[in-house]
């Protein structure tokens, strides 16, 4: 068997420098042999940081010289996931595919079809669920903590829209949706995660920061939601709210916060993270009186430094080889992992009926979409 797996990534932005070159730097089992982006400077100065032989601006053109790729990584905006997934599947590459997995359901779903006909690996990277606040969150419910779950509440709360410039995230040809799509994915994959399918939803949405009416070609476009709540009853009985924004005045750290509360028969948690230092679990059980801190197991840490919570994301993502170091030795060892394309059109569907919801003012059924 190879030992490492031949990479192409598609996008220069600073998530691709943030998150993924650090973290396949780290993986010895990744080999990056070419970048792909519209700004050639900058694909040039990122790949000559990181290693990187071959620059190309196009992505075609990237597939069709670079004959040795086993998986293509694609972080660009959300309307071009669907085009260069298909190409890249096409030619039977597995594929990353950053969320949401696309712009609307139907397209999500050709592309879910496509990977299961070619039997490629894929990846829909939803982040969050990967840091150890979350597993140990996820090991607490499954092994009964909260017995019987009755309540869910997900608070996401981010600022990066409250000056009102032209943004691809909210322009509605470009992203789909907005915050819905952008925070909302992540939170509905945490929601299914902890507590099983949604059944049914009810949605509203507003845009409060007024955008500048035209893109950056001067042409006008459909801006869309920086803030949203999604009501939702959950398969098992358990009721569930999802807040997202974007627009809150958060000025400190990474200008976000990530606020947790779940209620059972048994049992409550709270998780409270403030992207700072304070990435909190605080739970009681049913007699115990008030919530107490609940630390981290060790081997959940794994060693991950925990002065502050970029620090823990830094050695999760980079070190530790959490979710893209996953990716690339799923790929080398052909085997499926989670979270796949498929969770990915879960939350396109999910999406679907949010924006449903939020256009039509009523409750929406998952069932109605999926007979659909
Ligand atoms: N998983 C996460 O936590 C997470 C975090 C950040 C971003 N994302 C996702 O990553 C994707 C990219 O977001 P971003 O923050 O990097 O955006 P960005 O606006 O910072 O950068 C977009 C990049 O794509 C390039 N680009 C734009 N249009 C293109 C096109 N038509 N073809 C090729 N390249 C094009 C731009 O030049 C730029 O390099 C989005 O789908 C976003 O939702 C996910």
């Amino acid at each position: 068997m190879k030992k490492t797996v031949s990479l192409g990534i598609v996008g220069s932005s600073w998530w691709v420098d943030a998150m993924y070159l650090p973290a396949l730097a780290a993986c010895p089992e990744a080999e990056v042999t070419a970048l792909s982006a519209r700004n050639e400077g900058r694909a040039r100065a990122l790949a000559d940081s990181w290693g990187i032989p071959r620059v190309y601006t196009d992505v075609a053109a990237m597939l069709a010289e670079e004959k040795d790729l086993q998986a293509l990584l694609i972080i660009t905006p959300n309307h071009t996931h669907y085009e260069y997934a298909r190409m890249a599947m096409e030619r039977g590459l597995a594929v990353l595919v950053e969320k949401p997995l696309t712009v609307d359901y139907d397209s999500a779903r050709r592309l879910a079809e496509m990977a299961e006909a070619r039997g490629v690996i894929t990846m829909v990277p939803f982040t969050y669920r990967f840091m150890p606040t979350s597993r140990y969150l996820k090991r607490l419910i499954a092994d009964g903590y909260l017995g019987r779950p009755y309540h869910l509440n997900l608070r996401y709360y981010a600022n990066y829209a409250r000056e009102g410039q032209y943004l691809w995230r909210f322009d509605g040809s470009l992203a789909g949706s907005g915050v819905l799509g952008d925070l909302g994915s992540h939170f509905l994959h945490l929601a299914e995660w902890f507590y099983g399918p949604i059944a049914e939803l009810q949605a509203m949405a507003a845009q409060h920061v007024p955008r500048a009416s035209h893109n950056e070609a001067g042409k006008p476009y459909p801006p869309v939601e920086d803030d949203a709540i999604i009501n939702c009853r959950f398969a098992n009985g358990a009721l569930g709210v999802i807040q997202v924004s974007a627009v809150c005045y958060e000025d400190a750290g990474m200008k976000m916060q990530h606020l947790f509360e779940f209620h059972g028969a048994d049992g409550t948690l709270y998780q409270e993270v403030d992207w700072v230092e304070q990435q909190e679990i605080r739970g009681a059980r049913v007699g115990e009186g008030g919530l107490k801190p609940l630390p981290i197991p060790e081997e959940i840490w794994a060693g991950a430094r925990q002065d502050t919570v970029h620090n823990s994301y830094r050695d999760v993502f980079r070190a530790q080889g959490h979710m893209v170091g996953d990716f690339v030795r799923a790929v080398r060892d052909q085997r499926r992992i989670r979270p796949d394309i498929h969770d990915g059109l879960r939350i396109q569907l999910l999406l679907e009926a949010a924006i449903l919801s939020a256009r039509e003012g009523r409750l929406v059924r998952l069932s109605e979409l999926e007979a659909s």
